[in-house]
């Protein structure tokens, strides 16, 4: 097991953890997954006895917010979920929701729009471990999961190679981050303009390890040339439904069907964060193919942000 590192006070991002984090964070994901079956003798079944975490979403959520529930109560912590009403900014300012939080809990999990609100959010409390739930920008919490599910399937990630098609977006960017870090080679094939920023490329870059490089590409059939995994995502996501329409139109020719399978390396895996829109960026037949690990993801969730929540708050639990 890797020592732990420094102890991390945010994960705002994956950028927030360095790579000898993120490996420790994935190593301890598939302990702590070995471990479940151990139930109230797990290990780590009573490392955050006393410690209070608040979750406040502004967006739907089925997935992060069932996992987290379900990963602080198996950990021995005291869940604290805040109402949608409290709505971050609009009744009193971010910085004193903040303020008032960090004065009861010791965690909060937070899904909301702006990464700016979470970051504002984060620099107010000094004492807060604060967790992104996904905004705009990023969704670090999933790259956890779908990095585990690729080592579990791959043993080394080191070399491979993941092609994502489809929205440059939040799932996308955390993809390209941690893809980087792990020595992950990341092909994005999307439409202009809705390409990876220019930020994220140059982020991604200075971060990679293990000679990875990120890759864009116009083209979906180029980026999947040879690629060990095909992964997508909504074409809109939570906050742009007026666009769905136009959007439909547009990445159309980015759809994830049998055809597009076929030209990655045989047997290569199809990943999709969820929920998925069958006919939309995928068909039936791919998301219900052999090649579909969208429920090893989903299931890893709880896995990787366990191992998180350890990592932030019980950094010597002994594991
Ligand atoms: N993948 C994911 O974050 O799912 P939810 O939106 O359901 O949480
Ligand atoms: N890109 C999607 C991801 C949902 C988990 C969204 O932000 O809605």
């Amino acid at each position: 097991m890797t020592p732990a590192t420094q102890t991390r006070k945010d994960f705002l991002s994956v950028l927030d953890f360095d790579v000898a984090d993120l490996e420790r964070c994935l190593q301890l994901a598939a302990q702590v997954k070995a471990d479940r079956s151990l139930g109230r003798h797990a290990p780590t079944a009573d490392v955050l006895n006393g410690h209070h975490v608040a979750m406040l979403f502004d967006k739907p959520s089925l997935r992060t917010r069932t996992t987290f529930e379900i990963a602080i109560r198996e950990l021995g912590g005291h869940l604290v979920a805040l109402p949608a009403d409290v709505a971050l900014g609009r009744r009193e300012p971010v910085a004193d929701v903040a303020r008032n939080l960090e004065r009861w809990v010791d965690a909060v999990i937070i899904r909301t729009f702006s990464q700016h609100i979470l970051l504002e959010f984060a620099a107010a409390a000094k004492r807060l471990h604060v967790v992104n739930a996904l905004t705009d920008q990023e969704h670090p919490c999933q790259a956890i999961a779908d990095f585990l599910t690729l080592q579990e399937r791959f043993g080394q990630l080191r070399g491979r190679t993941i092609a994502y098609v489809g929205d440059g977006n939040n799932v996308a960017t955390s993809l390209a981050h941690a893809g980087a870090m792990l020595g992950v080679h990341v092909h994005i094939a999307s439409p202009e303009p809705y390409q990876l920023p220019h930020a994220v490329v140059q982020q991604a870059t200075s971060v990679a390890r293990h000679g990875a490089r990120l890759r864009l590409f116009s083209e979906a059939t180029d980026a999947v040339a040879g690629a060990d995994a095909v992964y997508t995502d909504t074409w809109t996501s939570m906050g742009q439904e007026t666009e769905a329409e136009r959007r439909r139109a547009i990445f159309a020719p980015f759809q994830v069907n049998d055809e597009l399978m076929s030209l990655a390396k045989p047997g290569a895996l199809f990943m999709h964060c969820l929920p998925a829109h069958r006919g939309e960026e995928v068909t039936a037949e791919v998301f219900e193919s052999d090649a579909s690990v969208v429920f090893d993801q989903a299931e890893n969730r709880l896995h990787g942000q366990k191992a998180l929540l350890l990592m932030l708050l019980a950094p010597s639990a002994g594991l």
